[in-house]
Formats: structure tokens, C-alpha cells, sequence
């Protein structure tokens, strides 16, 4: 044998050692190698139900969202999180014709004034899915029931505060999420009906926010602008106090004014420790999405449900709150 066949030959013994060494190590890997789980499980539900919010990254909404997800992890049911980004009844209706049109199980809502809401809410009832209003009732539609604050006792429970707050001397400015949807009309209507026999509390302007951060800080610069006798404001929905409170702030007008705001997010609880919201109203959205959930399936079940259902209101001031909060609780459900 030459050289050189003595030289491939080996190789070719080398390389074909070197392959099987490969070829059973990585086998054995592929043997042994434990499968990566299937990452979605079919999950089993009984029932489909549709929340659809106002806003869906409405910290308020989350906390709607947050309690119909426990009650829908508790009782089976798949929970869809749907609507529009930014308040807008275009979008809040898409929403809610493209559940109906999937033949979801039930669809809770926040209740619009909209003209074409009605006659939706009654068109999908018709075809036989629940709805429930939550939050914003709409009364004169075919809803099943609704589940939320009374919102004229809420504002008129604010009037209250307010005038035992201010000794019953304010000069008043409201600003309101919306002049035309039915629970700030509502809350509107409380606060000065409750203030109204009061001689030394005068409402100088009602001015709309449109559920928008931007709006209520600029309404709110507008104000104390064009009004300079205004020491008082009532914020009807959960950014409005929260902007307002930005305002003062930044001109350092916090001792001279009053606020009172709605809900009882984390940062309208930061402003009340600072003292700066003296009072709010409280809301219980994470009670509405759960309780929601609940109804929805005592509903289709064929139990009997109350078509009107308020959830807790009350005011909170300073010395509601926790007293320290090392824990981080950053939330009131
Ligand atoms: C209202 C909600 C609204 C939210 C806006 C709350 O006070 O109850 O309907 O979407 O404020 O920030």
C-alpha cells in the first residue's frame, strides 16, 4: 500500500470514528432532550363575555378590568378586554356590533348617550345576548341590569363635602368629563342641587375635560385665568382632580384653593396626602367588573337579578387614608 493510501485510509477510519461520535452523542440528546411544553393550553370556559370600557388604558377602567378577571378566573370565563384607546363612540360601538357579530355569550358596557347607543344595546338584546351597563347607566334601553354608582347621590354627597369643607363660602369652578354622557351630567346635577340653598357657594363655570389629561389642565389654568374669584374645584371625573391638582400646584396656589376630585387612583391619593385634594369621591370599579361577571351569569342562568345595582360611594379625606403606606398600596379597589 502507498503512502498515501495508508494516509487516506486512515482518515477515512478518523472521520468516520469522529461522525458516529457526532451523530450518537447529539442522538442521545434529542432522546433525552425533554419537549418544551405546549405553550397554550386550550382552555376550557363556559362562558364568553366582552367588557368594553370608555378608555381602555383608563387607569379607572384597569381597575374594572381587574375585578372581572378575578370573578372570570373564579366561574370559567373567557374575559375580552375591548374597546376604544381614547374615549370615542365610534370605536365603542365597532366594539360592541363585532361581539355581538361573534356571538359572544354577554357584553358589559359603560352606558353612552349617544344617539345610536339605544337602538345598538336594544338590537343586541334583541338577538339574544345580555348586555349590562356598568359604571354609565343608559335606562332607557333594553339593558338587563346595571351595576355602578348612583352618580347623582355621588356629586351631590361631593356638594356636601364641599360646603362642611369651605364653612359654606366658595366661589366654584366644575370641570366635567363630558357635558353631554349620563353619569357626569348626573354628578353635575347632585353637586348643585346640594350646594343650591347654600347663600355663600356660587358655581362661577362648568367647563367639559373630555376624559382628557390635556383638556382638564388646560380648563383649569383657563380658570383660574379668566375667573381670579374662583377657590374651589370640583373634579366629576378621575383625571379632572388630578390635573387640577397639577395646576395649583404649579402655581403654588395650594392654600388658597380647594379640591375635590372623583375616584381613588394612586396619584389622586398622592395629592390628598399632600394636601393639596382636600376631599374625593370614592368609586368601587373593581366591585362593578366583578360583581358584573357575576350578574352576567346569573343572568344567563335564568336567575332573578336586580336591574339596578349601586355599588358603594363615600368621600374620603386625609385622614381616610392608611397611615403610612411602606407597603406600597397604591390602590382603594
Ligand atoms: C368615571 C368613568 C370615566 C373615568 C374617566 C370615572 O370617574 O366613572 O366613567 O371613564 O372617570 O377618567
Amino acid at each position: 500500500m502507498s503512502r498515501l493510501s495508508i494516509m487516506a485510509y486512515t482518515f477515512g477510519i478518523v472521520f468516520f470514528i469522529v461522525s458516529c461520535s457526532f451523530a450518537s452523542f447529539y442522538g442521545y440528546k434529542v432522546l433525552t432532550h425533554d419537549l418544551p411544553k405546549e405553550e397554550k393550553k386550550v382552555e376550557k370556559y363556559n362562558y364568553h363575555f366582552v367588557l368594553v370600557p370608555e378608555e381602555l388604558d383608563n387607569e379607572y377602567w384597569r381597575l374594572v378590568e381587574k375585578g372581572a378577571k378575578v370573578a372570570a378566573k373564579e366561574y370559567g370565563v373567557l374575559l375580552e378586554y375591548a374597546g376604544p384607546k381614547q374615549a370615542n363612540i365610534d370605536d365603542h360601538v365597532k366594539t360592541i356590533e363585532m361581539s355581538a357579530a361573534s356571538k359572544v355569550d354577554g357584553i358589559m358596557t359603560q352606558g353612552l348617550s349617544d344617539e345610536q347607543f339605544t337602538p345598538l344595546i336594544n338590537r343586541v338584546v334583541a338577538k339574544g345576548i345580555p348586555v349590562i351597563t356598568v359604571d354609565t347607566d343608559v335606562s332607557n334601553s333594553n339593558r338587563l341590569a346595571y351595576i355602578g354608582t348612583d352618580n347623582y347621590y355621588s356629586g351631590f354627597l361631593a356638594g356636601k363635602a364641599l360646603i362642611a369643607d369651605t364653612k359654606g363660602k366658595a366661589n366654584v369652578a366644575i370641570i366635567t368629563g363630558s357635558f353631554y354622557k349620563n353619569h357626569q351630567i348626573q354628578r353635575v346635577k347632585g353637586f348643585e342641587d346640594a350646594v343650591k340653598a347654600e347663600k355663600g357657594i356660587h358655581i362661577v363655570t362648568v367647563e367639559e375635560s373630555e376624559i382628557s389629561r390635556v383638556k382638564a389642565a388646560e380648563k383649569a389654568y383657563q380658570i383660574l385665568q379668566d375667573h381670579p374669584e374662583v377657590n374651589a374645584f370640583f373634579g366629576t371625573s378621575a383625571l379632572d382632580g388630578i390635573e387640577i391638582a397639577h395646576v395649583v400646584e404649579k402655581y403654588k396656589m395650594q392654600n388658597k384653593i380647594y379640591i375635590i376630585g372623583f375616584d381613588t387612583l394612586p396619584e389622586t391619593l398622592d395629592y390628598i396626602r399632600k394636601g393639596t385634594i382636600k376631599a374625593t369621591v370614592v368609586q368601587e370599579p373593581y366591585q362593578m367588573g366583578y360583581e358584573a361577571v357575576k350578574m352576567m351569569i346569573d343572568l344567563i342562568k335564568g336567575k332573578k337579578v336586580a336591574t339596578i345595582v349601586h355599588t358603594d360611594t363615600r368621600i374620603m379625606r386625609i385622614n381616610d387614608l392608611p397611615v403610612s403606606n411602606p407597603g406600597g398600596i397604591r390602590e382603594v379597589k
